[in-house]
């Protein structure tokens, strides 16, 4: 069935280079049909009167951790009190985790993903990387998987306690990540990913978790650069990733990589929200030709938001960035990192995944902050 949607404030398409006014919208099913001026566009067989709300693609959040069980509230009281993050945190959700039944599991990321919904996420990226052995890597997977086909195999996020409650070997743990767990989760993930930072994973190292990925068909995405300057990044650009995410703390030879590479640049405002980190400098990054994508990072330790519209206000509040290159990069920039092209844009063809905001435009995200303006979500043609 086909649908006409008019009285439209501005259109954000993501395909013109600048909002369009006095627009409307055609989808069929689940695809857009037409785009245009209002006073062209063909008959329908349902109406829909926007009331003069904005209209741009739903948010597509291309890096959360949604598969866990527990909080680190604690931890960020404490941090609020001057402690400072550490990758360390990690292995207290993985012990939550590994103790949750599949069905908790499951409750708890349809209530997360339902969350993302209400704020305007219509297409999420899900890790693995808070179980840490072959059952509980793929059975977080496994869980993910019932929510979206954009899931990612992170075994190699902090090498693990042994049971007596030391850490174990990182070179035998490797071997296993990419091994026997990598065969379990192959099967249920389309993306590989480590953590390549101080206190996780160096650089050869993730190289090896990439390559041993790629070699069973899994795409290659990297956590680099969020804590401490380092050679992730250029690893990324190097490979030829579609994104690499964090990119915090850049020298001008890790921004000439990226901008070289066409490597996506993935920016997570709410982790140095949440931890107090200076903010990833994404002025810098558009000026030098890199593609930014924004993007959640929701987990319980580094940043607990599923808000993509607190992402954009931060992103343009804090790292320099206009209100239409965050709203760009929370939609087409996250399809970039993702490396799809059926959604992130409103034109013929594409996905009809879409937001009617109760704003007159896409700028009122940044300049209402904290206001819920995702007054109605469409994904795949039908209103959520
Ligand atoms: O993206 N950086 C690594 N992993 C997560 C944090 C995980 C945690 O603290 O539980 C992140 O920030
Ligand atoms: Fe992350």
């Amino acid at each position: 069935m086909s649908v006409l949607i008019t009285h439209i404030g501005e259109l954000t398409t993501n395909d013109h280079d600048r909002p369009l006014t006095d627009a409307a919208l055609v989808l069929d099913g689940p695809r857009i049909t037409w785009v245009g001026p209002a006073d062209e566009a063909p008959a329908a067989d349902q109406h829909v009167d926007a009331g003069g709300r904005a209209v741009i693609p739903g948010f597509v959040d291309s890096h959360s951790h949604l598969v866990f069980a527990g909080d680190r509230a604690a931890e960020f009281a404490a941090r609020m009190a001057g402690e400072s993050y550490a990758a360390g945190g990690i292995r207290t959700t993985v012990a939550a985790t590994r103790a949750a039944s599949d069905e908790h599991l499951t409750s708890h990321v349809a209530r997360l993903v339902a969350e993302m919904h209400r704020q305007g996420t219509t297409t999420v990226e899900i890790k693995s990387g808070y179980g840490l052995t072959v059952h509980d890597e793929a059975r977080s997977l496994a869980v993910a998987r019932q929510f979206t086909d954009e899931t990612t195999f992170l075994g190699a996020h902090v090498v693990p306690d042994t049971d007596a409650g030391e850490p174990a070997d990182a070179t035998a743990y490797l071997d296993l990540v990419t091994g026997p767990m990598l065969d379990a989760c192959a099967p249920h993930a389309r993306w590989i990913d480590a953590f390549c930072e101080e206190g996780a994973f160096d650089v050869d190292q993730a190289r090896t978790v990439l390559e041993a990925g790629a070699a069973v068909g899994l795409g290659g995405r990297l956590h680099a650069n969020q804590l401490t300057y380092g050679a992730g990044v250029r690893l990324a650009a190097e490979l030829g990733l579609p994104a690499v995410d964090h990119c915090t703390f850049l020298r001008d030879a890790d921004v000439a990589a990226l901008a070289d590479s066409g490597t996506v640049a993935t920016l997570l405002p709410g982790v140095e929200f949440s931890t107090r980190q200076p903010y990833p400098d994404a002025r810098r990054l558009l000026d030098a030709g890199v593609t930014v994508a924004l993007a959640s990072d929701c987990n319980p330790g580094s940043c607990f938001t599923s808000s993509v519209p607190l992402c954009i206000a931060l992103a343009v509040r804090e790292m320099g960035m206009t209100p239409a290159e965050a709203v760009w990069a929370a939609t087409a920039g996250g399809a970039r990192a993702l490396d799809r092209d059926d959604v992130g844009v409103l034109a013929p063809g594409r996905r009809a995944d879409l937001l009617l905001l109760d704003a007159p435009s896409a700028v009122h995200l940044a300049y209402r902050p904290g206001v819920p303006l995702v007054a109605s979500v469409w994904k795949d043609g039908r209103p959520l």
